[in-house]
């Protein structure tokens, strides 16, 4: 799964549980990585450090996935300071979970904006410039919760689900020029985002769904991340990749 040629890879939400294990794998793969972090993040320095110490020179650029002008800024500054962006990894993203009942404008909004619309600003960023190339990947990370629904999740499940139709149609336009365009739907991973679950949910409601009895891991997803970018998936676009311990299956 080694590129063939040095790449450069982009990752928004490095920092995260989810894409820490990507930026990891990518880089053991030989790409050279890049991530993005929210303008907020006070660890970014912490992070990079440790990073380093486990032999990762990893760059990190503030970008609010979530504002249009902050990925065009972003990317700009990616482009001009490391070299143009071949595979973009989409997996910055939020859960603002109640029951629909509760839900509120703002958290809707924060969820659509954050999940889906990052979609569009960071992709618009990339993807003429990898068809004009005609080598690029684009990776998008939903959840098995745009696929089945979940309770209190009428935000967050609209959203995943609408980030794999933006995969289907763009996947089309791209696919004689050498770009895939492909979603990733994991099921419960153990990151901060699903130890946020009560947990008497997570006990009583979400494990018992899992036939495999576990969360799965970061490093289980970012191996298909790794996958979806190399050479060898040229022919693979336009998927939803379901990697969620039997969770559910279609
Ligand atoms: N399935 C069925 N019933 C559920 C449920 C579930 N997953 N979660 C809660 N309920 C039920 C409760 O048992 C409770 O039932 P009773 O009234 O009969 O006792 C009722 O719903 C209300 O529950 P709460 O008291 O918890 O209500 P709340 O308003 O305080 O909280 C909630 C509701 C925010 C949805 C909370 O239950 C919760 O956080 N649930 C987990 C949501 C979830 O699974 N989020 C996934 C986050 S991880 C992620 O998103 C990553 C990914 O992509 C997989
Ligand atoms: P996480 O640990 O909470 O990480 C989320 C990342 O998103 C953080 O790095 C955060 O950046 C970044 N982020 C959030 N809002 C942002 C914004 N406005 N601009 C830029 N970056 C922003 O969650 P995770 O579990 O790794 O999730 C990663 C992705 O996988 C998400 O899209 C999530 O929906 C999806 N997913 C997760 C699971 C799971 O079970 N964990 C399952 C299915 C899908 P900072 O750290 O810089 O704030």
């Amino acid at each position: 799964m080694t590129p063939d040629t040095p790449r450069i890879a982009l990752v928004t939400g490095g920092m995260g549980g989810l894409g820490e294990a990507i930026c990891v794998k990518l880089a053991a793969l030989g790409y050279t990585v890049v991530t993005t972090h929210s303008p907020g993040n006070a660890k970014v320095n912490e992070w990079l450090d440790v990073m380093k110490q486990h032999g990762h020179a990893f760059r990190a650029f503030p970008c609010d996935v979530a504002d249009f002008d902050s990925c065009a800024a972003c990317v700009a500054t990616v482009v001009k300071e490391i070299g143009p962006v071949e595979v973009l990894v989409n997996n910055a993203g939020i859960t603002r979970d109640m029951t629909f009942k509760k839900m509120d404008k703002a958290s809707w909004d924060a969820v659509m904006k954050t999940n889906l619309d990052s979609c569009f600003n960071m992709t618009k960023q990339v993807c003429d410039a990898m068809a004009d190339r005609g080598w690029g990947r684009i990776i998008n990370i939903s959840s098995v919760n745009g696929q089945k629904g979940a309770f209190g999740q009428t935000n967050y499940s609209a959203a995943k689900a609408g980030m794999h139709g933006f995969t289907k149609a763009l996947a089309l336009e791209v696919a004689r020029k050498g770009v895939t365009v492909n979603t990733i739907s994991p099921g419960y991973i153990g990151t901060k985002m699903v130890m946020a679950i009560p947990q008497e949910v997570l006990d009583s409601k979400i494990i018992p769904q899992i036939p495999m009895g576990r969360l799965g891991k970061p490093d289980e997803v970012a191996g298909l991340v790794a996958y979806l970018a190399s050479q060898e998936a040229a022919f693979l676009t336009g998927a939803n990749i379901a990697i969620n311990g039997g969770q559910h299956m279609f």
